[in-house]
């Protein structure tokens, strides 16, 4: 059948749950009554919502990819709103055909597909949003880690080619949002992988925000989200939202909210707000009472007559945020080390303000894993290290020793 239908937008703002609505709508007419054509009408439309958006172009996405359904948008009369969704390539997005351009201009939603794409992506997202407003301490850190470990985890976990990121600065509110999204397995399907007794979709998103858990053991440390969790937690203003299939889980007003949602998400969609006025104390929220691995320039030794290979990491990559360029860069130590066998390395943080602890348990946890506790403080020497970066370091590391030591 190749009938074309249209679903009017009646609402003055398109949100989660405007977008709810306009899902089972879509549900019904694509998958019960078979429309191939299908007209969004955001005539009336006033206010547009990442949390609405961002969703409704995943599953424009998946109706296109699975049941060949062709989208049109009527764009919103209210000239604000119309050159929002224009501008910020929500219009792009939902008809990919239409000509509608894409932006790179503040506040636009992005695609991202592999790490180097995600890697460029967060860096031209610092340097817009650095232009934008000022921030208080740690808030800008706390940005960078989290949307590099929630980014990153699309591209490990989520079983599709490409994710979704957007970045929203509201200056005049002092407030931040950072949207991510991709139409995959979901965080449920994920963690009954390793966890079958997680039956309930909210209940597995909540178990994934526990410190620790991870569905991938052999590859993750189940860091990313706990973290992310933590620094809306101790930060004043900061909120938390998941949805994924059928469950959704949210950090507001003090208290993790974990409920059923329905209609379900059609793969994974995070939303973090912070206030961009209130400080982060982000070490706090990220290394807590971890005390310090008792790693010191002792350890390592004074120079020795061994000699010395140096590498810079701030030219192995131009992010320092997911997995799969950590594991790039561990690939080349391991390659340098085996090939001098009595050789140390310097690595030299010259330039890398902050690293994500995935990045961080991907090249040296697991080169700690490798090494050995004596090996690693032997042979890899770090110099011009922040205290932020050795924090994270000194967490990671201390996760993998204590890991090997359980196993054994
Ligand atoms: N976008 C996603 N799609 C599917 N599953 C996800 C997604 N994000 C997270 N998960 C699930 O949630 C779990 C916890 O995520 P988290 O980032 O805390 O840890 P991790 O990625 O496994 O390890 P680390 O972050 O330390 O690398 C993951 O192991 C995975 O099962
Ligand atoms: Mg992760």
């Amino acid at each position: 059948m190749n009938a074309s239908n249209e679903i009017a937008i009646n609402w003055d703002r398109f949100d989660w749950q405007a977008f709810q609505k306009v899902q089972s709508i879509l549900f019904n007419l694509v998958e019960k009554q078979g429309y191939r054509d299908i007209r969004l009408d955001f005539s009336n439309l006033k206010l547009a919502f990442p949390n609405g958006f961002v969703p409704l172009i995943v599953l424009a996405e998946r109706y296109r990819q699975l049941s060949a359904v062709d989208f049109d948008v009527m764009l919103p009369n209210d000239d604000l709103c119309r050159n929002y969704i224009v501008d910020s390539n929500y219009a792009a997005c939902l008809c990919p055909d239409a000509g509608h351009p894409i932006t790179d201009k503040p506040n636009a939603l992005h695609r991202f597909s592999d790490d180097a794409s995600l890697n460029e992506l967060i860096n031209s997202q610092i340097h817009q949003i650095l232009e934008r407003a000022t921030y208080a301490q740690g808030v800008l850190q706390s940005f960078e880690w989290a949307l590099n470990e929630v980014a990153g985890n699309v591209l490990v976990h989520a079983g599709v080619d490409h994710g979704w990121m957007q970045v929203v600065v509201h200056p005049n509110t002092q407030h931040m949002a950072i949207v991510v999204a991709d139409g995959g397995v979901g965080i449920p399907t994920a963690i009954r992988e390793a966890f079958p007794s997680q039956v309930m979709d909210e209940d597995a998103i909540a178990h994934a925000l526990k410190e620790g858990i991870t569905s991938r053991p052999d590859f993750g440390q189940g860091k990313g989200l706990t973290g992310t969790l933590q620094i809306v937690k101790i930060h004043q203003g900061g909120r938390l939202s998941i949805h994924s299939l059928k469950g959704r889980v949210e950090w507001k007003n003090d208290r993790l909210d974990i409920k059923g949602d329905f209609p379900p998400f059609p793969g994974t969609f995070v939303d973090i707000q912070l206030n961009t006025a209130v400080p982060i104390e982000i070490e706090r929220a990220l290394w807590g009472d971890v005390p310090a691995y008792p790693f010191n320039d002792a350890l390592y030794g004074k120079d020795t007559a061994v000699g010395v290979m140096r590498m810079k990491l701030a030219d192995e990559a131009v992010g320092f945020g997911n997995r799969l360029t950590g594991l790039k860069i561990r690939n080349k130590i391991e390659n340098l080390l085996a090939a001098a066998p009595n050789d140390v390395l310097e690595i030299d943080f010259t330039g890398v303000d902050l690293m994500a602890s995935s990045f961080a348990d991907e090249v040296f946890g697991k080169l700690a894993l490798v090494l050995g506790f004596v090996g690693f403080g032997s042979r890899i020497r770090f110099v011009n290290i922040n205290r932020f970066c050795r924090g994270i370091l000194d967490d990671v590391v201390q996760s993998r020793i204590i890991q090997s030591h359980a196993k054994k």
